[in-house]
């Protein structure tokens, strides 16, 4: 097989920043992405809805001449979101989800939800109106270990919350541990995961053996290799409860490459490319365009595009860094050099 089309893919979970930032990330996502789930973690957070209708209005101001893109926003959930603000945004079509971070969770995140009681009643409101939770799944709690978190999140905070809040449609964002595969493989159709595409390609050895590697450090962290194979088993099988979200997450790299750095990998230029790597080194490029362009929109009650895009074989031709006013960010590296890369978009 030497060409690949598959319908224009989303990504169901992406960073893009805002600024200078902003301009100079949007247009690799924009380029083999004709949507995506844009991350309110800004500083300060995204939390009401005209603070998302202000943020769409700089995405949008903020993409190349003819790009076809759709930000889909979310809201920032904090222990005072005000459920009739959540329900208007959402009754609009501005926002398509809510994100819940546990308070400190991960970067950006202090105003996230510690007391879960404050937030009962939002959350059974987007229960009633069909509003997604995306869900970034770990504990904070210092005395957990940082390589258990997920799964203590699964026991103690996502288990519970789903049984107070019935009916509750919930995606478990970037999930990194077999337990976070089980738990959505034992459910129904009300609860998804993201995958990511580094979570796909390293381990933790990739990040901390013969040297420590900041540009593999992101949170969740890559765990054991057992769990990467459990994720790439459930990202290529075809399961509509899988489904691609990059957690493409730029940070320049004096941000990174510092006593205490950044957590982040930046995936939007290359993603396409390492997924068809991957997908066909497990035998499943047929189910690529599931897991990039067919279970999100599902999931998210939205049509499939009805663009393509086309890939085909041969090296990517990508640089190791792009520059922004604030610094380079350096692209994530897979450790291979990606068989595909893409060569047409169609957006008929
Ligand atoms: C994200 C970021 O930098 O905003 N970082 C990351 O490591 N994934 C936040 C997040 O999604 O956890
Ligand atoms: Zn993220």
């Amino acid at each position: 097989m030497t060409h690949l089309t598959i319908r224009t893919p989303d990504d169901w979970h992406l960073h893009l920043r805002d600024g200078a930032m902003l301009r100079a990330v949007l247009p690799w996502t924009a380029a083999h992405f004709a949507r995506a789930i844009i991350m309110p973690n800004l500083v300060p957070p995204v939390v009401t809805g005209a603070d998302a209708a202000a943020y769409r209005d700089r995405i949008l101001a903020a993409l190349p001449e003819g790009a076809d893109f759709t930000p889909l926003m979310t809201l920032y959930l904090t222990e005072d979101t005000d459920a009739d603000d959540v329900a208007a945004a959402h009754a609009s079509n501005l926002i398509r989800a809510v994100k819940l971070y546990p308070a400190g969770a991960t970067t950006n995140s202090a105003s996230g939800v510690a007391d879960f009681t404050r937030v009962q009643g939002v959350l059974e409101r987007m229960a009633d109106i069909g509003l997604p939770l995306c869900v970034h799944g770990e504990v904070t709690e210092p005395a957990v270990d940082i390589f258990d978190r997920e799964a203590v999140f699964i026991d103690r905070v996502l288990d519970p919350l789903r049984r107070r809040v019935p009916g509750l449609k919930v995606v478990m964002e970037h999930i990194t541990t077999s337990q976070g595969v089980d738990y959505v493989t034992a459910h129904g159709s009300d609860l998804a995961a993201t995958i990511t595409t580094h979570h796909l390609v390293i381990n933790r050895n990739h990040i901390l053996a013969g040297g420590i590697r900041p540009h593999y450090y992101c949170l969740p962290v890559a765990k054991r290799e057992q769990h990467r194979l459990a994720l790439r088993a459930a990202a290529t099988s075809g399961d509509a409860r899988f489904f691609l979200g990059t957690d493409s997450a730029p940070h320049t790299d004096p941000a990174k490459l510092q006593p205490c750095g950044c957590a982040g990998c930046f995936t939007a230029p290359n993603t396409m490319p390492i997924l068809a790597h991957v997908f066909e080194q497990e035998g499943a490029l047929h189910t690529l365009e599931a897991f990039a362009s067919l279970n999100g929109p599902a999931f998210y009650g939205l049509e499939p595009n009805s663009g393509t895009l086309t890939l085909a074989k041969g090296a990517p031709d990508l640089p190791a860094h792009i520059d922004t006013k604030d610094g380079p960010v350096t692209l994530f590296d897979p450790g291979f050099t990606p068989e595909w890369h893409v060569t047409a978009r169609s957006s008929c």
